[in-house]
């Protein structure tokens, strides 16, 4: 596996494979990886020639007093790991390669960055969007591949190339979880072991909610009122729990058929993002 650090390197290499007419599948990360992160490495190997991994922790996508300076950085264990899953290159960009000091654009994509996530943790998808935007430019993939944990973060992408007409193709793989059904995340490295027993359940509610939706059991605003309070009696502090219509995130109307439940909660000093999709 080649390690490269630098925009003009990586470009090269690109140009090369290309007037080779190779393929290329790209799986940008912030690193610590973990099965979730290689499950999308092996869905790129299948889907391409080539499999470029970018490990840059984004400093935009995080607002103020939020983790950046603690967010776990473990490039060497990383690389163990891509380099016995076959990855052709590791990106490895410092700060100053992606952002020069006097940048003066950024991507938003309106609207749905703003509702769920986006609410709670105001520019974090601009950061993203933006970085993301940065990341297709330079290494021009054919297909880019994302986790669908990260539901809303995965539906402003494909907007954004959608409406920026940025020749990749999208591919959301899913979840990886833990035998308790808790979703893989870098973050949940943070929990304690109470914390991790407990985190199991924010999956389970969202099952139970799935599938007194499938049911008609009761009205959708009903269904959320429950599980927002089944969350909070089993020790989160639910910051959402909403049901929207998959293509666009607008609240799901009855006529909707394709449906995601979007939930993110507090558990002491972590903040977990969980989903679940399915059609009526
Ligand atoms: O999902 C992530 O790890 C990040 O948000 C991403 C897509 C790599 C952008 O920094």
């Amino acid at each position: 596996m080649q390690i490269i650090k630098n925009v003009c390197d990586i470009r090269e290499l690109i140009k090369a494979w290309q007037a080779a007419g190779e393929t290329i599948a790209f799986v940008p990360t912030m690193g610590n990886l973990h099965a979730g992160h290689l499950q999308l490495v092996k869905r790129a190997k299948a889907v391409a020639n080539r499999v470029v991994v970018s490990i840059f922790v984004n400093p935009t996508q995080f607002g103020v007093g939020e983790d950046f300076e603690t967010y776990p950085r473990t490039e060497k264990a990383d690389q163990e790991k891509l380099i016995a899953d076959g990855v052709d290159v590791l990106f490895l960009p410092a700060v100053d390669d992606i952002y020069t000091v006097d940048a003066r654009t950024t991507v938003t994509v309106a609207e749905v960055s703003e509702w769920y996530c986006g609410a709670s943790r105001p520019g974090h998808f601009a950061g993203v969007a933006t970085v993301v935007c940065k990341l297709f430019n330079i290494v021009q993939p054919d297909i880019a591949l994302f986790g669908l944990k990260d539901f809303q973060q995965l539906t402003i992408i494909r907007i954004m190339v959608r409406d920026l007409n940025i020749p990749v193709e999208i591919m959301g793989v899913d979840t990886v979880r833990e035998s308790s059904g808790l979703a893989m995340s870098s973050r949940n490295g943070y929990l304690t072991d109470h914390e991790n027993q407990v985190a199991s359940e924010l999956y389970r509610i969202l099952c139970v909610a799935r599938d007194a939706i499938l049911e008609d059991a009761c009205s959708y605003n009903e269904v959320e009122n429950q599980a927002f309070v089944a969350l909070q009696e089993v020790g989160f502090k639910p910051d959402y729990i909403s049901l929207c219509r998959s293509c666009d995130l607008k609240k799901a109307t009855p006529e909707d058929r394709d449906l995601v439940l979007l939930a993110a909660v507090r558990l002491g000093k972590t903040r977990l993002i969980d989903n679940i999709y399915f059609s009526k």
